[in-house]
């Protein structure tokens, strides 16, 4: 498959390289353009391409990885969605690491609100409550799987994400849809940026 970023940064290059070790292409953007990328992608290597917004946006699944403040205006630029699923990676606060002020986004889940701004995609919150260094790390540590999570609205979506998470070799637990399941993964969440990891045979 291919996958489109939007965004460049730390968590995209880290769902890169894990998407890429599954076998897929990648296909990552940024604001400034495919030129800015080329080293990002040289040290990616095979399977990644240095692309514009809308490639990435045309591809069958793309990853939503910039900035809380940068979410709206991103959204408000790229082509109408035409139903490909949009993996919503953002956290709901202003600013950067180390100094982050929760945003307000009322009584919606960052998902919901990311939803709202992107009408055609079909939106599902993955790979977002684990931090940059467990997402590059392998996925099985002594033998055990590390827990991957996801929620949406929509139920072939969530399939499809499954597969893929499954695919990069986690264990997949699904938490409902887009309210209930992305608040617990987005940060402030119970789960977010903590490290789960199934031991036992039961979900082999
Ligand atoms: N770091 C983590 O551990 C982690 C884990 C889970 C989720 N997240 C979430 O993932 C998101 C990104 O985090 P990060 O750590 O990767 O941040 P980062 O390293 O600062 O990267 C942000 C990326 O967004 C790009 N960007 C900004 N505005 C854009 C636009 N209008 N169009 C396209 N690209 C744009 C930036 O590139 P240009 O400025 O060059 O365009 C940059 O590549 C955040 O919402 C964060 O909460 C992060």
């Amino acid at each position: 498959m291919e996958i489109g970023t939007i965004g460049a940064g730390d968590f995209a290059q880290a769902f890169a390289k894990r998407v890429l070790k599954a076998g897929h292409k990648v296909k990552i953007s940024n604001s400034r353009g495919p030129d800015s990328l080329r080293e990002i992608v040289n040290e990616l290597g095979r399977g990644a391409t240095a692309a514009t917004s809308e490639e990435a946006v045309a591809c069958e699944m793309v990853l939503l990885a910039v900035p809380w403040d940068n979410v709206p205006e991103t959204l408000a630029r790229l082509p109408k969605w035409k139903n490909q699923i949009l993996i919503d990676g953002v956290n709901p606060f202003h600013g950067k690491a180390g100094n982050f002020t929760p945003a307000n986004v009322g009584n919606l889940s960052t998902s919901q609100f990311v939803a709202a701004l992107a009408p055609g995609a079909r939106v599902v919150k993955a790979f977002n409550h684990m931090l940059v260094p467990n997402l590059e790390a392998d996925p099985v540590v002594n033998g055990a799987r590390r827990v991957a999570f996801l929620s949406g609205d929509d139920a072939d979506a969530k399939k499809q994400v499954h597969s893929l998470l499954q695919n990069c070799g986690y264990s997949v637990i699904e938490l409902g849809n887009l309210r209930d399941g992305g608040l617990i993964q987005q940060a402030g969440g119970p789960i977010a940026a903590r490290d789960f990891i199934e031991r036992g045979e039961y979900h082999k």
